[in-house]
């Protein structure tokens, strides 16, 4: 992930403006199981829906290890989002830059394993959206607040571009960014609803997305909270 970096001080909320100011949806909310974004980028409904709990359940034990923080960007800019890892490395950003690291810094050991529920899930959602033999060896799980928000981005900091990225919604629902290839491309709205998954990868694989600032409100799994699972081949 490459978070756009600013020359000034900027307020937190600051790159809000750069997202279209309705809130209003492209998607219909009665769609099937399958969004078409892109040639290679497909949005499976609900795909994860069934083992959430144990996902969440999962996420918990790996926070209980690596706690969720919130990083500061190599401008200076701490993130909304608080994060953590686990698998083989972790995303990681600080005032030296973005990186995949194979210990956490905030507790000098290996982020913790990567559970069979994450790197099983991982594997079956990619060949669902067409890419087999996916397996994934870096999961940043991201935790939204409300008003939590992701800049436009691109996933980018992974060695091989030829392997997708697997996105697993748990949680509160959010308004997804899916824009082009350019920063300055017309960006689509998406809900990305509790159990849904993304993947996105080959003509697709760099395109800018991100997250709108999360609404208020209650889930009965996750509380006040959207998690995201974000599954790459990093190393
Ligand atoms: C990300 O791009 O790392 C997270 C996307 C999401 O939270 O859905
Ligand atoms: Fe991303």
């Amino acid at each position: 992930m490459a978070i756009p970096e600013r020359s000034g001080p900027i307020p937190a909320d600051a790159n809000a403006t750069r997202d279209p100011p309705s809130l209003a949806l492209d998607e219909a909310q009665d769609g099937g199981s399958r969004v078409v974004l892109g040639a290679r980028a497909v949005l499976l409904r609900g795909f994860a829906r069934e083992r959430a709990p144990a996902l969440i359940a999962a996420i918990g034990a790996i926070a209980g290890v690596s706690p969720f923080r919130h990083m500061v960007t190599p401008g200076g800019w701490e993130m909304s989002v608080a994060m953590t890892n686990c698998g083989a490395a972790g995303w990681v950003t600080d005032r030296t830059g973005y990186r995949y690291d194979p210990i956490d810094p905030a507790t000098g050991r290996p982020w913790p394993a990567m559970p069979e529920t994450f790197a099983g899930l991982a594997a079956e959602a990619a060949a669902e959206a067409g890419f087999p033999g996916f397996r994934t060896d870096a999961c940043l799980v991201n935790r939204y607040a409300p008003g939590a928000r992701l800049s436009l981005h691109q996933d980018r900091n992974e060695r091989d571009f030829e392997q997708p990225i697997v996105s697993v919604s748990l949680g509160l629902p959010a308004i997804f960014l899916w824009g082009g290839r350019a920063r300055s491309d017309k960006v689509r709205r998406v809900a990305l609803l509790h159990g849904d998954v993304v993947v996105w990868g080959g003509p697709d694989r760099l395109t800018f997305h991100g997250v709108h600032a999360l609404a208020e409100g209650e889930h009965p799994l996750t509380g006040t909270f959207r998690f995201n699972l974000t599954f790459r081949r990093a190393l």
